[in-house]
């Protein structure tokens, strides 16, 4: 049985990672690629308790987010992403490592060798074949949290992190070509799919069926 392939969403807030890795399982799936959607930090009920967790009570010191994160990590890949890969289905991750390296590593400053060697332990060799960096521009993630009237999320203050965010996406988009594919998310929630199937079928799709 041929492996299955591992795609990851990846982005800032608000970007159409949950929407469009919603759309592309339902497009896999019509396909008769049997796929799964998990996300991160979360994956396991393990990984939702400690996503709750964090959430609920958010650490101060960044290391303690990295680690519980890690942890969440490890668990998610082998009691879910692994078997499901193994087993032959597509697995879709909503975040991954690239969230992890963007926001705990630019965002929060931490050394780039901690976040490489957690990496290195809890993935290992089954980094995705394929991620999907959705790019917006902050005044557009604001415009969209606006009309949602959930504006508190996205107000001004904060503007500036979603640049550094954005920043750093595009960063990892830029130095990993092989695996990352940039993708305009500025554009309606259809062009968007069209440009991510296509993307798929181009990557992953020709010698897959
Ligand atoms: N291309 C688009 N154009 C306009 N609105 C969109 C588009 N994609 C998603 N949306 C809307 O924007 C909001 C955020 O989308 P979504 O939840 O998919 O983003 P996300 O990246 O998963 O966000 P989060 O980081 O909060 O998990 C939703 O209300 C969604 O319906
Ligand atoms: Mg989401």
């Amino acid at each position: 049985m041929q492996r299955g392939r591992f795609i990851t969403f990846e982005g800032g807030e608000g970007t159409g990672k949950s929407t469009q890795a919603r759309r592309l399982a339902e497009r896999l799936e019509r396909a008769g690629i049997a796929t799964l959607v998990t996300r991160e930090p979360g994956g396991t009920a393990l990984g939702e308790d400690i996503r709750a967790l964090i959430l609920k009570d958010r650490p101060q010191d960044p290391l303690t987010e990295l680690l519980l994160f890690a942890a969440a990590r490890a668990e998610h890949m082998t009691a879910v992403i692994r078997p499901a890969l193994d087993d032959g289905t597509w697995v879709i991750s909503d975040r991954f490592i690239d969230s992890t390296r963007v926001y705990q590593g630019k965002l929060y400053a931490i050394e780039p060798e901690l976040i490489a060697l957690l990496e290195k332990y809890t993935v290992g060799h089954e980094i995705p074949d394929l991620t999907l960096i959705l790019d917006l521009p902050p005044d557009a993630g604001l415009e969209r949290a606006a009309s949602r009237g959930t504006l508190s999320r996205y107000d001004a203050e904060r503007i500036e992190t979603h640049e550094t965010l954005r920043q750093g996406f595009l960063e990892i988009a830029t130095s990993e070509p092989d695996r990352c594919v940039l993708i305009d998310g500025n554009l309606p929630i259809e062009s968007v799919a069209t440009a991510v199937w296509h993307a798929v079928t181009e990557r992953l799709l020709a010698n897959a069926v």
